[in-house]
């Protein structure tokens, strides 16, 4: 295959950096853009090196219909993420998703049983995991530097503000609380609606690479509706989901979007227990990672110079978005659809970071622990069968 013949799904703030990226690498074209707001389509063109013979539509059903679209780019913020990823692999194109990447169970499994039937490349675009820290941590896991792990923590309070939590359907611009009374048509986002604990993937993704481990149980806990920062959202504040995972570590993970927090700070804080040591990441603008080992004559913890960016970044990495990271999943997307390069973050490991993050919704709204399904086959499914109901989610 040549280029990759992409079309870019969903036109809102995402999809522009992703428009940005894909062009700057070789390897792909666009092709197709798509967004149910029509006013969304000009501005997407408009971002194109070369805009002849591009598809602009309303309609996700055209994209699928477009024999010369090889593989879909989800950036859209909706419910039906998980179901439109499968409705693509289902005709038979690859799919480079946006994180979440499913909002319910049964989206995930449709994901899975499309992508083994059809053969085509799943990716959830969590970049994090790239991150330089994470392969050090990964690394001094893996030599039993910190002996077993008993303990892992990570959060993401994505505080940007309120501008995410409503549109205006005519135009599609992004507005805040604030701005309410001049956008009278202004809608509340899928944000709204969401619980935040499924934004999860973002932190299980380079956790469960750093552990190499999978959640097998999952509960949680809430704040109530609506936030308490701006009473104009209905989002919870805070949602705490606490895990078990197969090698019997214990995840405490914690998401939220209207939680105020320093920008400084950043949005995500790690860290790693085990029974020789501890790593940390650093607690604000000014604090730095820190290591200690039980068995290094070591008093307090040490701190070290890990990065998000890598040391080994190829140059075309540089400056492509998250402390460079977002190169990652493009290169890695594109290696997979044209060149059959196998992804080492493939659709089970995707699922992995998703669904305990919707079964911590569920958690929380049952009051009870369930139990995370794997989605490999075997244990009595074979490829491309769909889930025997045993594999939904049950009570603990
Ligand atoms: N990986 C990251 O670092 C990162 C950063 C930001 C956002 N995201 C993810 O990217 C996605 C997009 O975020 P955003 O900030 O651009 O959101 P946004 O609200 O600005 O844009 C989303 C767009 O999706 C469109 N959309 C909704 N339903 C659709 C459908 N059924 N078909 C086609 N388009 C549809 C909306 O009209 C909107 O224009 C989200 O899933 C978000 O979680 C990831």
């Amino acid at each position: 295959m040549d280029d990759v013949r992409i079309a870019v799904v969903g036109l809102g703030h995402r999809a522009h950096a992703w428009i940005h990226l894909l062009q700057r690498l070789p390897g792909y074209r666009i092709v197709s853009v798509c967004d149910p707001i029509e006013a969304l389509l000009e501005p997407a063109l408009a971002a194109l090196d070369d805009r002849r013979d591009v598809q602009a539509t309303t309609q996700y059903d055209e994209v699928l219909a477009n024999e010369g679209v090889d593989a879909v780019a989800l950036c859209v913020r909706c419910r039906e993420q998980g179901a439109l990823a499968a409705m693509a692999l289902e005709v038979g194109k690859h799919v480079n998703s946006e994180v979440p990447a499913a909002h319910t169970l049964e989206d995930c499994w449709r994901i899975v049983v499309a992508a083994e039937k059809s053969g085509k490349v799943y990716q959830l675009a969590e970049q994090t995991r790239y991150w330089g820290f994470v392969d050090a941590w990964r690394q001094i896991v893996a030599e039993g530097q910190i002996g077993r792990v008993t303990f892992c923590e990570g959060q993401y309070i994505g505080y940007y503000g309120t501008r995410m939590f409503f549109q205006d359907p005519e135009t599609g611009r992004s507005c805040g609380v604030e701005e309410l009374s001049q956008y009278r048509g202004a809608r509340p986002t899928w944000l709204q609606d969401m619980p935040p604990i499924h934004y999860l993937p973002h932190e299980l993704s380079p956790m469960l690479k750093v552990l190499d481990d999978r959640v097998v149980e999952v509960s949680g806990m809430s704040t109530g509706s609506p936030s308490y920062a701006h009473p104009q959202i209905t989002t919870p504040d805070i949602q705490v989901a606490l895990m078990k995972t197969e090698k019997d570590a214990l995840l405490r993970m914690a998401a939220g979007f209207t939680q105020p927090v320093p920008h400084a700070r950043g949005h995500h804080w790690y860290q790693v227990m085990g029974t020789g040591g501890s790593i940390e990441w650093g607690r604000s603008g000014r604090d730095r990672p820190k290591m200690w080992r039980a068995d290094g004559q070591m008093h307090d913890m040490a701190e070290m110079d890990w990065r998000f960016e890598r040391t080994d970044a190829p140059a075309e990495a540089r400056s492509s978005g998250h402390g460079d990271a977002d190169y990652y999943v493009h290169a890695a997307f594109r290696d997979a659809v044209r060149d059959g390069r196998p992804l080492s973050f493939d659709v089970y490991a995707a699922m992995d970071t998703a669904a305990p993050a919707i079964l911590a919704a569920d958690a929380i709204e049952a009051g009870r622990t369930l139990s995370v399904p794997d989605f490999r086959p075997g244990n009595g499914r074979s490829i491309g069968e769909e889930p025997a109901i045993g594999e939904l989610p049950k009570d603990k």
